[in-house]
């Protein structure tokens, strides 16, 4: 993983371990995050290095948090997720065959990521929060010896920097971005992890500038997540939206794609 700005760090995380011998390699991991090496801390937020993995403790979460792309929702939907005639997949634009490059401008915990590349796309997660990254290159690098999904783990890269700075600089058929919806958390029916994510990496106020930034960069179309009774990402209204039970895929096709229809056999998907 490529580690870049450590801008959006929230500074009151600190890095332990349950394994003496793992203490050493925690306190490298802290002195790269720029954060403490601290024992263990039930009542605070800590990253904690186990035998097994890298995992998220909180005091009113429950049971730990580490990213799994063998087991559990992520095989889960690997196996029984729709493959190209599930809604994310359509508004991507693989109906058709097409497997477009893709950068996912806000990997999170790499789930939707891990979907596209089960499909056949190569695909660049960006992720600015770097206790999020760190979660998902630990999980990215255990997932590279599974038999089952190496392959599929070969065409997800991670980069620890911010989307918006990045899409400057590089441009991709597809970007695809999931912001952290404000009204998410408060719901009674938001998932744990996903109220994790919304602690650690804080409201996504920038949605729309990183949308503007990924209409600039990419080739052919960007695709918004949103929740389905949500507004458009600042206004902007899109070419076309796919819907499923609770989400709204947002479309927007770019000017380039659509002066050369012909090229783009996934348009009207
Ligand atoms: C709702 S989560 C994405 C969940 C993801 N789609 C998944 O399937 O796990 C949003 C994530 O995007 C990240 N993020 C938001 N804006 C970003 C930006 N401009 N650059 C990089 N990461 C960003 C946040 O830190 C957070 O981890």
């Amino acid at each position: 993983m490529h580690l870049g700005n450590l801008l959006a760090m929230p500074n009151n995380i600190s890095i332990s371990t349950d394994s003496a011998e793992l203490e050493q390699k925690a306190i490298e991991l802290a002195n790269k995050l720029n954060t403490s090496f601290a024992s263990l801390k039930p009542q605070q937020i800590q990253l904690v290095l186990t035998q097994q993995h890298i995992e998220i403790r909180a005091p009113d979460l429950g049971n730990p948090i580490f990213i799994d792309f063998e087991q559990g929702k992520n095989a889960h939907r690997r196996q029984f997720g729709g493959g190209r005639g599930q809604p994310l997949a359509k508004a991507i634009g693989l109906k058709k065959g097409a497997t477009p490059t893709i950068i996912d401008a806000t990997a999170g915990f790499g789930r939707d990521a891990f979907v596209l590349a089960n499909l056949g796309c190569q695909i660049t997660l960006i992720e600015r929060n770097p206790f999020i990254a760190t979660l998902l290159e630990d999980a990215l690098n255990r997932a590279q010896n599974s038999p089952e999904i190496s392959d599929v783990i070969k065409q997800m890269s991670l980069i620890n920097h911010d989307a918006i700075a990045y899409l400057n600089q590089h441009r991709a058929d597809v970007i695809y971005m999931d912001p952290m919806y404000p009204s998410r958390e408060k719901s009674a029916l938001v998932k744990k992890d996903m109220r994790l994510l919304h602690q650690l990496a804080g409201a996504d106020t920038d949605s729309e500038q990183l949308l503007t930034s990924a209409r600039k960069s990419a080739i052919k179309r960007v695709v918004v997540k949103r929740p389905k009774s949500a507004p458009f990402v600042g206004e902007q209204k899109p070419s076309t939206s796919i819907e499923s039970k609770n989400t709204r895929y947002d479309v927007y096709l770019t000017n380039e794609s659509l002066s050369h229809p012909t090229k783009d056999p996934t348009l009207l998907s």
